[in-house]
């Protein structure tokens, strides 16, 4: 007897960035999936331009997926943005973005819990931006949030350096109590950290302009131009790192993940120096001193197979080998 194949059925929640875009197309053009719809926060830049950025980018792929805007700030504190990463506009200041349609009247965070309720433990929800979307549906209705099936999360440092903080990665910094809501509320997740996305995963200057070739590839290489400068200010070396199209190659093609381990995660919301901070208990190295950390479990991602990440993506942009 065949296995009947579920359609697997998602939410994205994003702060629509040059990197978020690229994991949108890669969901949007994954035929064998249901988007059920997109979630916009503040993040990279307002929700103005992150929702503008979220509707464009359903265009470019031609569906007919539903935006929802949510939270323009996080929780607690005012926003923080990146626009110095993606442009003042998220997407590279390059006249990519003059989308046709509008958002939802319907608050993200009422799409969510509307949405979980009438699919439970079916839904998955892509986080690829701060989440204080997610947490403020966990504290509305926790038992109804408890039917999410799956949470994927690009945020944490991983097992590598900060990007905001030494010590803190971009999207838990903005909003680390809504984080912190997240990690506690018990909902299955797996986090992909920020230290996946550079190394062979990372995109060099000539890796980019090969994305030219096709319409999609174009918009996303465009979107994330002002990255490499970025970079080659910061480092010296420039190049285009794509962390959520990592986070999302992980949801989507499990095979991408090549190593993943358990831990009890602890998100730091009260020293200033540490703000942001995850502290990742992997649970099969039994450290003796273990102050009040959550006995949730959450799997991290240790390593992806970069060149399968790349291949994926350049799929989804409709670039395959036989172009080359
Ligand atoms: O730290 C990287 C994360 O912050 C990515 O999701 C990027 O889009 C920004 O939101
Ligand atoms: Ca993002």
């Amino acid at each position: 007897i065949t296995e009947v194949q579920t359609v697997r059925k998602f939410i994205i929640d994003t702060d629509v960035g040059g990197d978020d875009a690229a994991a949108l197309v890669m969901a949007l053009r994954e035929p064998s999936i249901e988007i059920l719809g997109i979630t916009t926060l503040g993040g990279n830049v307002p929700i103005e331009n992150t929702t503008k950025n979220a509707l464009q980018a359903v265009e470019e792929c031609g569906r007919d997926v539903p935006v929802y805007m949510g939270c323009a700030k996080p929780l607690m504190r005012d926003l923080i943005t990146a626009d110095n990463v993606h442009g003042k506009d998220g997407m590279g200041d390059c006249g990519l973005i003059h989308p046709t349609r509008k958002p939802e009247k319907m608050h993200a965070v009422e799409f969510i819990l509307e949405t979980v309720a009438a699919n439970p433990d079916e839904v998955e929800i892509v986080a690829l931006g701060p989440v204080s979307n997610i947490a403020l549906a966990i504290m509305k209705d926790r038992e109804t949030m408890k039917k999410v099936k799956h949470i994927w999360s690009m945020g944490t440092s991983g097992f590598g350096a900060g990007n905001i903080t030494p010590v803190a990665e971009f999207n838990v910094f903005v909003d680390a109590e809504s984080y912190s809501v997240m990690l506690n509320s018990g909902i299955p997740m797996t986090i992909a950290g920020f230290d996946l996305c550079l190394g062979d995963a990372a995109f060099t200057p000539d890796e980019l302009d090969e994305l030219m070739i096709s319409p999609l590839g174009r918009f996303i290489a465009e979107g994330n131009r002002v990255k490499l400068g970025f970079n080659e200010k910061l480092t010296g070396i420039p190049f285009v790192d794509l962390p959520d199209a990592v986070a999302m190659a992980a949801a989507l093609y499990p095979e991408v993940v090549t190593e993943a381990i358990t831990a009890h995660c602890y998100c730091c919301t009260k020293e200033t120096a540490t703000y942001g901070q995850v502290i990742i208990y992997d649970i099969a190295k039994p450290f003796s001193v273990k102050y009040d950390i959550p006995e949730t479990f959450t799997k991290v991602v240790k390593s992806i197979d970069p060149a399968l990440f790349k291949a994926r993506l350049k799929k989804s942009l409709g670039i395959n080998s036989e172009w080359r």
